[in-house]
């Protein structure tokens, strides 16, 4: 949620930051801003809506500078507007803060401030940040980064913040608390970032900043310190994602290139952690803390949004193939609860960014608690992975779009190697369906490029139902996670209400809906439910509601029932999630598209949602 930029160097700052932005907008769109330093002061250009829209507003102004600092917005304090878009000056125009996080206790300190004569313009608490850094540098006579470094003290919340001053123009303070941010060390240049996308093209040496450490750059000079000022070595990573992963690569939205990458994605996913001859399965991230997982009574997985859905299909995959119970926790619930957590619970994690806050919040009061916590995560690097005591990384490539799909697939793939390695170690599963399960994973890939060829027979149906109000999506077992997962899908980039449920639940409630208006999408492959899940479609059917399966190839008998129907290859239960997850990302995609919306940046969605 936000994402900052700053450049300081040697080259003209404006480019570098405009580009970082658009890297960083999955994080935000609802304003843009930057600052330049001028000689003695500070230009400041922002504007509500989306990075073009900055663009724009600029035109040919000026724009030429060599230290420059930038925002992308996703608003919480005050409404998306030209003045709360970042950055947000002090009252004497010196002091520009762009701010991706929350200062919990703004309001106490906007109060004091405002004893002290000074005003506010925007409803945000960044602006208040900006006050208490000028307040305090005047009245203790500080550099600039002594001033943040107390104001620091006393700011409560999370924050990932760059900040300059008219009167240090070589100078640029970076500081970071719960928020990401990345430092890009080049030639006597240095660039800023909420996440390494914006710096990769420039270098490839970066340092990732710790809670409570500020940076300062300084005369081409770079220090890093805590906010209690003790001098830090910090490690310099080299990065490792390529510039072609950050680009469309000729497909019109990056969603749909994340959707056909999935063959690859998931290959990565698997990449070296299976021997199928053998019936194997290796995880090095998690090497070191194997015995707690396999002496764990129960796990424990703590996740939001899609991934939430990914840890679903997980208790799924555990409790059938390891005989492990597991409990699956929206992470704002959990860190809020007073859940009872014992010191044999393994809690894993699950986050594409890693950095989402209730997710991290919530493993966090885990592991105080005594649990062993596992990372499922996609950016390396990011906050979660750091906070874990082990982990395996999913090898998706950056996910941009900001509905989730590749991610999706390869967090299912990365915790089915989990779940394998358990219920093999623990005896289980024999070495013979091991060595099956394994190779039917390793043509899955296979068969997504067989479920892609799906798409124009999609946009056709897509076409048909593109003006509905209301989706209801039906699956039982494997499938009910997945009915979830294809809801959210559409709601998030269509803004067409859905609904999921496990098809049993339906003449509970939702049945109640159904008429010639709705369509009801079933997940009905050939597998354990399809006979109870053709009972459920002939009950719609009865109340003619529209009908959308989703089957396994050849199967003739609900092509006779369903309105439409989409053929995907057949698979074990255990793997049909991963080939079904096609169509539901293919149908959400194409309605969108035939409804205008902007199928990356949806209305009021962060992909990083670094906010509780
Ligand atoms: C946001 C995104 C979703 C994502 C969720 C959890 O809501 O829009 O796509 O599933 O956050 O994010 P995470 O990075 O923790 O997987």
């Amino acid at each position: 949620m936000c994402g900052i930029v700053g450049y300081i160097g040697k080259r003209e700052a404006w480019p570098i930051l405009i580009k970082g932005l658009e890297r960083l907008e999955y994080r935000g769109y609802d304003s843009a801003g930057v600052a330049l330093m001028q000689k003695d002061s500070l230009l400041v250009y922002k504007k509500k809506g989306k990075v073009s829209e900055l663009k724009n507003f600029v035109g040919d102004k000026n724009v030429i500078s060599g230290v420059g600092i930038a925002h992308t917005r996703w608003a919480t304090h005050g409404e998306p507007s030209d003045v709360n878009a970042h950055p947000q000056k002090s009252n004497s125009g010196e002091i520009a803060v762009v701010h991706n996080g929350i200062i919990e206790n703004y309001l106490s300190i906007k109060k004091a401030l405002i004893e002290k004569g000074y005003h506010f313009e925007s409803a945000t608490d960044t602006e208040v940040l900006a006050n208490l850094i000028e307040d305090i540098k005047k009245n203790t006579h500080s550099n600039l980064d002594e001033a943040v470094r107390f104001a620091l003290q006393e700011a409560v919340g999370a924050y990932a913040i760059a900040v300059l001053s008219a009167d240090e123009p070589n100078t640029i303070i970076v500081a970071k608390n719960g928020s990401p941010v990345v430092i890009g060390i080049g030639d006597q240049e240095y660039f800023i970032a909420s996440d390494a996308t914006p710096i990769i093209e420039y270098t490839d040496k970066v340092i990732y900043l710790d809670d409570l450490e500020m940076a300062i750059i300084k005369d081409g000079n770079l220090t890093v310190k805590t906010i209690k000022n003790e001098i830090k070595n910090p490690y310099i990573q080299k990065l490792e994602m390529k510039i072609e992963e950050l680009e469309k690569g000729g497909f019109p939205h990056f969603m749909l290139k994340e959707i056909y990458e999935q063959p690859r994605s998931i290959r990565d996913s698997m990449r070296g952690r299976i021997n199928i001859q053998d019936g194997l399965v290796k995880l090095g991230g998690i090497e070191k803390y194997e015995d707690k997982l396999l002496n764990a009574k129960r796990i424990i997985i703590l996740a939001c949004g899609t991934s939430w859905h990914a840890g679903l299909e997980a208790k799924y995959f555990f409790e059938e193939l390891a005989k492990v119970p597991v409990y699956v926790e929206h992470a704002s619930e959990f860190r809020y609860r007073s859940p009872v957590i014992y010191d044999n619970d393994l809690v894993i994690a699950i986050s594409q960014s890693g950095e989402t806050a209730d997710t991290l919040a919530a493993l966090n009061l885990a592991k105080e608690k005594g649990a062993t916590v596992f990372g499922v995560c996609n950016v390396v690097g990011s906050s979660i992975p750091r906070a874990t005591h082990a982990g395996s990384y999913t090898h998706a490539g950056p996910e941009i779009g900001v509905a989730s799909t590749k991610a999706f697939t390869a967090q299912m793939t990365v915790l089915l190697l989990m779940c394998l390695f358990l219920a093999s170690s623990k005896g289980e599963l024999s070495k013979k369906q091991m060595q099956d399960i394994l190779s039917e994973l390793d043509g899955i890939p296979e068969k997504i490029e067989k479920a892609l060829k799906t798409n124009e027979e999609i946009k056709k149906i897509a076409l048909k139902l593109k003006d509905a109000e209301n989706f209801i999506y039906l699956g039982r077992g494997y499938g009910f996670p997945l009915a979830l997962e294809g809801a959210l899908k559409l709601k998030e980039i269509s803004y067409i209400h859905a609904e999921g449920c496990p098809a049993g639940e339906m003449k509970h409630g939702p049945i109640a809906l159904v008429d010639e208006n709705m369509p009801v999408v079933f997940i009905a492959n050939k597998g354990n439910s399809y006979e109870k899940l053709i009972s459920n479609m002939m009950e719609v059917k009865a109340r003619k509601g529209i009908i959308i399966a989703i089957i396994s190839e050849g199967d003739t008998h609900v092509k006779e029932i369903a309105d439409f129907v989409i053929e995907i290859p057949e698979t074990s239960d255990v793997l049909m999630p991963f080939v079904a997850s096609i169509p539901f990302q293919l149908l959400a995609y194409h309605i969108a598209l035939l409804r205008g919306c902007d199928i990356d940046k949806p209305r009021n969605l962060a992909k990083s949602v670094t906010v509780e």
